[in-house]
């Protein structure tokens, strides 16, 4: 049976803007209790939060495993629980995988596998501890199609993949881990890479940070029997 989100206690990393921002706004319309991440955008996290009903703010750098204890303390003291996390914040960079250095390696994948996995630890150990919980990774269609200008961004997204079935596997039945693949998902104009690869979505669309909240509030609220998976919300882009 899908549970209900009021008064469920929902922490959305990275969500001072775009899909973060929608999912925060989305899951307040759905009467959660909104915990607002972010780490630099501060301005925008501010109205963001505004717009979710007055939700805590909480700053963390996630490349940081002692900031992601810190945050996680912060929300566990504000709430007194954690029911949720959703797994959003991430950095996305193009390069020839012949010129990647060690740090532009590092700069994606300290927050997109490094960080995620980090936080996946943290908020389980607190669910485990009390009533169990969902969590939701924002993989993407470059963890599950080749990209070769962001080999190392698909390596992070693939990663994340693999790590909700492993955890998924790890903290079963109390704690559900699955994950939600954005295909094109553009805010403002889109350049011309991102018009081609629209021009190929069957959808014939692009898709909406709500689409992807959409699946987000499914996994959120659906049942223990519904754990390890990947939901791909990209316009049937990935079936190609
Ligand atoms: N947009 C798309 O078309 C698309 C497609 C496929 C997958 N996705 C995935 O969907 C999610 C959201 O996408 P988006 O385009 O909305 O993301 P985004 O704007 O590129 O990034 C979301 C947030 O991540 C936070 N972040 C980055 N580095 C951080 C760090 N070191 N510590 C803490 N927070 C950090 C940033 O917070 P601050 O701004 O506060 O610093 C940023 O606002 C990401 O996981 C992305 O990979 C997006």
């Amino acid at each position: 049976m899908m549970q209900s989100l009021k008064g469920r206690v929902v922490l959305v990393t990275g969500a001072a803007k775009r899909i973060g921002r929608g999912i925060a706004l989305r899951l307040t319309r759905e009467g959660a209790r909104v915990a607002i991440h972010y780490s630099t955008s501060e301005a925008e996290a501010r109205a963001t939060a505004a717009e979710c009903g007055g939700a805590p703010l909480f700053r963390a750098n996630l490349e940081n495993v002692a900031e992601i204890e810190r945050l996680f303390s912060e929300v566990e003291q504000h709430f007194g629980r954690l029911d949720g996390l959703v797994n959003n914040a991430a950095r996305f960079t193009r390069k020839d995988p012949l010129e990647i250095t060690e740090s532009d390696w590092d700069f994606v994948h300290s927050v997109n596998l490094k960080g995620t996995f980090f936080c996946c630890q943290r908020a389980a150990k607190g669910m485990l501890a009390r009533d169990g919980g969902h969590i939701v990774n924002i993989s993407s269609l470059g963890g599950l199609r080749a990209w070769p200008e962001h080999t190392h961004y698909c390596a992070s997204k693939a990663g994340v993949i693999m790590m909700t079935r492993a955890l998924a596997q790890a903290w079963a039945p109390k704690i559900t881990v699955n994950s939600v693949a954005p295909g094109v998902i553009p805010f403002g104009e889109p350049d011309d890479r991102v018009k081609r690869l629209i021009a190929k979505t069957p959808a014939g669309r692009a898709g909406t940070a709500d689409e992807i909240a959409d699946a987000v509030v499914f996994f959120l609220t659906a049942s223990d029997f519904i754990t390890g998976q990947t939901l791909a919300v990209d316009g049937g882009l990935s079936q190609k």
